[in-house]
């Protein structure tokens, strides 16, 4: 029975990955600790790692596998921007989830929008304290503002199917862009100018690294809300805090920050924050800030753990690997990256 060795379990994760693994012959070796130079140790003696997306799959974790005999890391998820996939080259497989819900993702973030234009989460505080009045709760209609979308890949498209829904213009930026009815391709800076409210659906690449950085705040209109589901470098942190406290920036959701690998996940409830823009975000009434959890619906967990499975079932059965995801220049963003 081949052994697979699980990093950074949750209770959730356990549940749907524990369904399959009778099912697959695998036994399971579930480590609570994220991956990374120091916990790679836990893998000694298995066949596999699965991994998340705030593991560290860097250089050193990938030679220390290649030594332990592992060939394959089986990533749980979409993005692989913390793997170093030059390193892998020749030494350790990568495989990933290439989708498993954007629906997930793509109506977390329409919640988003929602709870900061009509401040649901400041309505929710309010109310607990027998607060009813609604001075500093104005919102606006979607209907008929523009939404810019960077990014119309599985889940750009299903979060334009909900924009279009809600009766909005919607302008997109991706250097690949799929020509649909109701959709204006338009360059970043374009977007940027016209767009009332931006949401980030693009992958994390040296092209992507802080594409929302001072100057695309600056071009950006007065008030606008900005939403980022996809990976929290995208946006430089400190420019962001700029733009809030200037009130350029009319409100921010953010699913992911760019230094959340030390925090997401985790109960710090009772510590001192050490991360000062962390804080300082999470401290700002216009800012909806959410640990990483977009994907945590039971049909993207379910499909998660079945693709992750069939992708370490592939490897094992020397089949083609359908999800493997391989050094290529276009991908180079896994040194850019890497913490
Ligand atoms: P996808 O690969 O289907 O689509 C990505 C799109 O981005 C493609 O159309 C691509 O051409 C475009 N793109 C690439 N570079 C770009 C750039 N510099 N500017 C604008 N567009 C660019 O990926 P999918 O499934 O739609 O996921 C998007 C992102 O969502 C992932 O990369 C991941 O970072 C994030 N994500 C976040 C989750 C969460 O729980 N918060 C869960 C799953 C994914």
């Amino acid at each position: 029975m081949k052994k697979v060795c699980f990093f950074d379990t949750k209770p959730y994760d356990k549940l749907y990955f524990d369904r399959l693994a009778k099912e697959y012959g695998f036994e399971m070796v579930y480590c609570e600790s994220k991956l990374n130079e120091k916990s790679v140790v836990f893998a000694q003696g298995c066949d596999a790692v699965v991994a998340f997306v705030n593991d560290r799959v860097n250089a050193e974790v990938l030679q220390a596998l290649d030594e332990m005999g592992i060939h394959i890391v089986a990533m749980r998820c979409a993005g692989y921007n913390n793997v170093n996939l030059k390193a892998a080259q020749g030494k350790v497989r990568i495989a990933n989830v290439p989708a498993y819900s954007p629906y997930a993702v793509a109506e977390f973030t329409m919640g988003m929008f929602l709870s900061l234009n009509r401040k649901l989460n400041r309505a929710y505080n309010r109310i607990r304290e027998y607060n009813f009045s609604l001075i500093g709760l104005l919102g606006t209609d979607f209907y008929g503002k523009t939404m810019g979308v960077v990014g119309t890949g599985k889940i750009g498209q299903v979060f334009i199917d909900i924009c279009l829904g809600f009766g909005m213009r919607v302008l997109a930026f991706d250097p690949f862009p799929k020509e649909r009815e109701g959709v204006e391709y338009v360059p970043f800076e374009t977007l940027c100018a016209n767009a009332d409210m931006i949401s980030l659906h693009c992958p994390l690449t040296q092209e992507s690294y802080h594409m929302v950085d001072e100057a695309a705040i600056a071009s950006m209109k007065d008030g606008v809300i900005l939403v980022n589901t996809s990976r929290g470098a995208l946006v430089d942190s400190s420019a962001l805090i700029e733009g809030l406290k200037e009130g350029k920036i009319g409100a921010a959701g953010l699913d992911v920050y760019e230094e959340e690998g030390d925090y997401f996940y985790e109960d710090y409830s009772g510590a001192i924050m050490p991360d000062d823009e962390l804080a300082r975000l999470i401290s700002m009434p216009n800012v909806l800030l959410t640990s990483h959890q977009a994907f945590l619906t039971r049909e993207a967990l379910e499909n998660i753990a079945e693709t992750t499975m069939d992708n370490l079932r592939q490897y094992f059965a020397g089949e083609s690997l359908r999800n493997e995801v391989s050094f290529t220049a276009k991908t180079e963003r896994a040194e850019k990256t890497e913490k």
